[in-house]
């Protein structure tokens, strides 16, 4: 047994102090290498404080920068969190427009400490829908932290599965007729590469926060086998603590990929 105890005690900058302390007593084979949080109900925790739906998304993203320090600690190669979706433009202008401007300062403010921290940072999801100034931004964020060696962090904005599927299959069918590849080539493996998230391995852990049980269109072909984490607690309030106890519940099931248990 693997056993790793983490708290704020140990946490040397002033920022760290924030960190919720956790306890995390997994095997090593048996953690996930790829995380994936579907981060909801910033609204509804702003309705039962009171506040503002755009305070929600403010106390959201300061949940983000400790969540990922927190699975970066925990040892998680890859974290997918979807911040976005190609379907939230049905939202009233005045929240995209709020959510658009967090996402900017969410890079300026913790980019500098993440790369410090060897965080490799990858926007998914389609980016023509956003300003030049801001795809130029993602752009150098990732060249900046490119050669990092610490955890994947895949942010997704503007993100849907099927519109990532279906970008998928125009580029490589393009390539097909071009004569650049032969059908026969595009297997599991190569589709993979030809999504967002090529050279990730799959999901393992699929949580979702604030009680909906359901996908709403995330990542869909990479969780084709994740394990599913529903949890009632929204996304502003949720805690490395939590975060630890998915984990452990994960390490507890018994993965079967259509096969046997060991023992049967
Ligand atoms: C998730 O919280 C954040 C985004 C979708 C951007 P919501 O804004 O969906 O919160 P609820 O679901 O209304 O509570
Ligand atoms: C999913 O949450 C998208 C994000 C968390 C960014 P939504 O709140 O948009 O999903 P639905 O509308 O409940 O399916
Ligand atoms: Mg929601």
């Amino acid at each position: 047994m693997w056993r790793k105890i983490f708290g704020s005690g140990n946490k040397t900058s002033v920022d760290r102090e924030e960190t919720v302390p956790f306890e995390l007593t997994v095997d090593r084979a048996s953690m996930p290498r790829h995380i994936a949080i579907v981060m909801d109900g910033n609204g509804r925790w702003a309705k039962s404080q009171g506040k503002s739906r755009s305070a929600g998304h403010e106390e959201g993203a300061r949940t983000l920068k400790r969540i990922v320090r927190a699975a970066s600690d925990m040892g998680v190669e890859v974290l997918t969190v979807y911040a976005f979706s190609t379907e939230n433009w049905k939202r009233p202008k005045l929240e995209v427009d709020f959510l658009l401007k967090l996402f900017d300062s969410f890079l300026e403010k913790e980019l500098a400490e993440m790369h410090a921290e060897q965080v490799r940072l990858h926007f998914i999801g389609r980016r023509d829908r956003f300003t030049e100034r801001f795809q130029q931004r993602m752009a150098d964020a990732e060249q900046l932290m490119a050669q990092n060696t610490g955890i994947h962090f895949n942010l997704a904005a503007n993100y849907g599965s099927q519109d990532e599927i279906l970008r998928a299959v125009r580029s490589i069918a393009e390539r097909a007729a071009a004569g650049e590849i032969a059908p026969e080539e595009i297997d599991e493996e190569f589709f993979s590469n030809a999504l967002d998230t090529a050279g990730d391995p799959p999901v393992d852990l699929f949580i979702r926060t604030s009680g909906d049980l359901r996908l709403s269109n995330f990542l869909l072909w990479q969780s084709a086998y994740a394990e599913l984490y529903f949890t009632e607690t929204h996304w502003p309030d949720f805690t490395a603590e939590e975060l630890a106890r998915a984990i452990q519940d994960f390490a507890g099931r018994s993965r079967r990929f259509g096969g046997l248990d060991a023992e049967e």
